[in-house]
């Protein structure tokens, strides 16, 4: 077998020429004659193939090749092949992995799929069926390659790769899309590349937070536009979103809080596509896509009484789930990979990498804010440290083991302490949510007359992005 052996690892060196068309593929298996099978399996397929007999050596011909697709074996000596994928993912997210598991070994095959494993092939297995499977990968790298240049939407996990192939489809048509999600999850980011990508792009892109306004009567205003006189202070004419979004998109952010006389209107729109300026009397026609999204459970705000059913359906053409990053934190390695270049080129400083140590602190947070969270993490991360590389103790306290706490000989004044920590995590939710007190207060529990007191109390700064929008309307 030493001769298997130098005749693969030739293959592996011999690569260079090939190196920009043929697809590269590694097997890693401790058996021979597994590697000598799949080495006939996709000999005619035009590959560059590379062979490793254990772990270790495959991550070190990952380091060395631009490796396309790895296919492995999960019982493998030294390290098994548990602990190659959770590697293989920590240092190239993105890199799609075949496990190829025995029966007997289901449940770590699940484990691997949990990880991030592209999928799963049980032994004896069909050589047909391991060939599509790799062309399916590599046809999946490709688009998301794609995917991430047009849209800048970072994840690898089933689910969002679902996202994408729906945000794919349904981008260049005028269907209404529903974006639902926790605060956070990427429903704005969705809603613009939706856009970006629609045959309206070079029309404009409206975006209304139906949240953010103090009455009803203001967020009809800003919606439908009003005549002169229509009320005390409409002094002219002014034109409604529904009108400066015409050609382009409405993007209806937050609507579960949109209330049910508006939605009444709104369902209007939406069926004949015309609308009435409040105080006019002659419907104004408008050419307009809709995207709505809400962090609230529609289907359950429509049993609750508090959101039109029919409004509903008429939004939920296309519904579009965002799960919270909990639910796939095997998209974390590759959304910090895609924030620390993000952030370190902002204060252009060289790419930093994290520790294997800091990495995993991020993947056992549970992450309430979701993306925004993390993407704040790194940015502080980003910025506290001097050094190339991100290390545990550069992660902010909440990702930290808690220490005991060591009371001082003088004791504390505990109102004062107490207070000092509501002061920074009602500055940290103000800074989560840009600015937006409605959602800084949901993250913290609190109503809105209980944050603004609080934010008055202690004088906090809130930052610029929602302040204005915000401050006129609430
Ligand atoms: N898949 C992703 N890849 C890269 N960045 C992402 C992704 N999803 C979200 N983000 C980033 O996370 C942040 C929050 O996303 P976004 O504002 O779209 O969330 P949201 O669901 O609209 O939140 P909210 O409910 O608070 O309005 C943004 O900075 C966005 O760029
Ligand atoms: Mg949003």
């Amino acid at each position: 077998m030493q001769i298997l052996h130098k005749k693969m690892d030739l293959t592996s060196h011999s690569k260079q020429k090939s190196e920009k068309t043929a697809p590269n593929i590694l097997i890693a298996d401790d058996e021979d004659s597994m590697r000598l099978l799949l080495s006939f399996v996709f000999k005619n397929e035009g590959y560059q193939m590379h062979f490793a007999e254990n772990g270790k050596k495959a991550l070190e011909i990952c380091e060395k090749f631009p490796i396309d697709v790895v296919i492995q074996d999960l019982k493998m000596p030294e390290m098994d092949g548990i602990e190659l994928i959770k590697r293989l993912k920590q240092r190239h997210p993105k890199l799609p992995v075949i496990i190829i598991t025995a029966f007997s070994n289901w449940e770590n095959a699940v484990e691997a799929m949990r990880l991030g494993a592209f999928d799963y092939i049980k032994k004896p297995f069909d050589n047909d069926n391991i060939r599509a499977i790799v062309k399916k990968a590599l046809q999946f790298s490709k688009h998301t390659a794609e995917f991430e240049e047009k849209f800048q939407i970072i994840g690898s996990s089933p689910a969002i790769r679902k996202v994408l192939e729906i945000a794919k489809t349904v981008a260049p048509t005028d269907t209404t899309v529903l974006i639902q999600g926790e605060n956070g999850t990427g429903k704005d980011m969705i809603a613009s590349a939706l856009h970006a990508n629609s045959l309206r792009a070079d029309g404009p892109f409206i975006a209304v937070n139906c949240g953010a306004f103090a009455s009803d009567n203001l967020l009809k205003s800003e919606l439908f536009g009003h005549v002169r006189g229509a009320y005390t202070g409409a002094i002219s004419d002014k034109k409604g979103y529904l009108e400066l979004a015409n050609k382009g998109t409405l993007f209806l952010d937050e609507i579960g809080e949109m209330n049910l006389t508006t939605q009444v209107l709104f369902l209007r729109v939406i069926e004949e596509r015309s609308f009435l300026p409040l105080g006019g009397t002659t419907p104004k026609k408008t050419d307009v896509r809709f995207i709505a999204a809400t962090n609230r459970n529609l289907e359950k705000e429509v049993h609750a009484g508090r959101f039109r059913q029919d409004l509903f359906y008429r939004l939920n053409v296309i519904p579009i789930y965002l799960p919270p990053l909990r639910e796939r934190k095997e998209d974390i390695p590759l959304l910090v990979g895609h924030f620390l270049a993000k952030h370190c080129k902002k204060i252009g400083k060289p790419p930093m990498r994290i520790s294997e140590n800091a990495l995993e602190t991020l993947m056992n947070y549970h992450w309430p804010g979701n993306i925004r969270e993390l993407d704040h993490v790194i940015q502080r991360a980003v910025l506290l440290n001097h050094g190339e590389r991100i290390e545990k103790i550069h992660l902010s306290s909440s990702y930290q083991p808690k220490e005991k706490i060591q009371l001082p000989p003088s004791g504390i004044h505990l109102e004062k302490k107490l207070e000092e920590i509501e002061k920074q995590y009602i500055q940290a939710a103000l800074e989560t949510t840009h600015g937006h007190i409605t959602k800084a207060g949901e993250l913290l529990h609190l109503s809105l007359r209980q944050i603004r007191y609080k934010i008055q109390k202690y004088n906090l700064s809130i930052p610029l992005k929602n302040q204005k929008n915000e401050n006129s309307s609430q």
